[in-house]
């Protein structure tokens, strides 16, 4: 069976980007591969986070993967900082990387707002990436289109090191869905919906109650046209809303165009309204049955220990490449 890994970051509530994007691809997998999952709370702490609030996202977005379907009966789901070996393949790595090609990172250069001095954590970002999924010996990476690039790198990181040593690492793929892959913020269609941006009406997140759907979704940026037409880049906001309204309902978005042709945006966004509670309640409930249960540290603390037991073995394995240790 082929291994996949994948990870979010506990910094806020999952939206419906970060699922449709990623998430929903996990349940997918899990039938047909070994899968492995984590909460990347260090990739967190790049930028300064609340340990109190942390600690409750990790929690949080543990209790979230098992609400969308992922069974720690089929899938490992643990927390990154709970695998030591995480932070210590990443040093490796680190000393395999160029800051030319981690400085020319979009994600780096967005988060560190092309300001000369940034957080280091931040251009080491994709670094740790890499050694989370190299760790597990991964074939199948599931992630959003933004990914892409970090992606790639750890690609280059484990081709460079199997070039430059003996057949070190698994060289993995990344996994990218065909609709969903890249949804855009309801404010502003021209930028990724994201956890952290300041406006919580540009993001739908998987535990909003329906009046904050449904004001979220009301208030998103279409255009003046007022024509519904998938055309993502002279309509970015409508053409968004239309993907969303597509995978949630099953639904492709030519034959959404022509239903709602001759209907204004008010008309499609209060069904659209309907059709992202009609998907977003089950998981809230179980959520809610999940979140404060004694069953989910237990998981956590098993799925720590799955885990540890791989990455041990792999560190072994690249330690002696490098010649680390006695
Ligand atoms: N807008 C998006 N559309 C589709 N997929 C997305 N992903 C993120 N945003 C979108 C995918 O979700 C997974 C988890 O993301 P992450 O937590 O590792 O961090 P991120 O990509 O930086 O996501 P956020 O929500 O924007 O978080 P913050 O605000 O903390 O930076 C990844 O697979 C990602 O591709």
């Amino acid at each position: 069976m082929k291994r996949v890994f994948s990870g979010v970051q506990p910094t806020g509530n999952i939206h419906i980007g970060n699922y449709l994007g990623a998430l929903r691809q996990f349940v997918e997998l899990q039938n047909d591969h070994e899968c492995i999952y984590c909460i990347v709370d260090e990739h967190a702490i790049t930028l300064p986070q609340d340990p109190k609030e942390l600690r409750k996202h990790i929690l949080d977005v543990a209790a979230l993967y098992l609400a969308i379907g992922v069974d720690p009966q089929k899938s490992i789901v643990f927390v990154q900082s709970d695998v030591p070996a995480h932070a210590e393949l990443s040093w490796i790595l680190t000393c395999n990387s160029y800051t030319g090609e981690l400085f020319r990172m979009t994600q780096f250069k967005s988060k560190s707002q092309n300001k000369e001095s940034a957080p280091a954590g931040l251009l080491m970002y994709p670094v740790l990436m890499a050694a989370d999924i190299l760790l597990y010996d991964t074939d199948v990476v599931p992630v959003g289109n933004d990914q892409k690039q970090h992606i790639e790198l750890t690609r280059d990181l484990a081709i460079r090191v199997n070039n430059t040593r003996k057949k070190t690492f698994v060289v993995p793929e990344g996994r990218f869905m065909k609709e969903g892959a890249r949804i855009m913020a309801l404010d502003d269609p021209t930028q990724k919906m994201s956890k952290s941006a300041e406006n919580i009406h540009s993001r739908i997140s998987l535990l909003d109650d329906d009046n904050k759907i449904k004001k979220s979704i009301m208030k998103a940026t279409t255009d003046s046209e007022g024509i519904i037409r998938f055309d993502p880049e002279n309509k970015p906001g409508i053409s968004n809303l239309l993907n969303i309204y597509s995978v949630f309902s099953g639904r492709p978005v030519a034959e959404l165009e022509a239903a709602y042709e001759g209907k204004g945006y008010g008309d499609f966004k209060k069904d659209l309204v309907q059709v992202t509670i009609e998907a977003l309640t089950p998981i809230r409930e179980r959520f809610n049955e999940i979140r404060y249960s004694e069953e989910l540290p237990l998981i956590l603390k098993d799925g720590a220990e799955r885990a540890n037991a791989i990455a041990v073995r792999t560190l072994a394995r690249v330690k002696n490449v490098f010649g680390l240790g006695f």
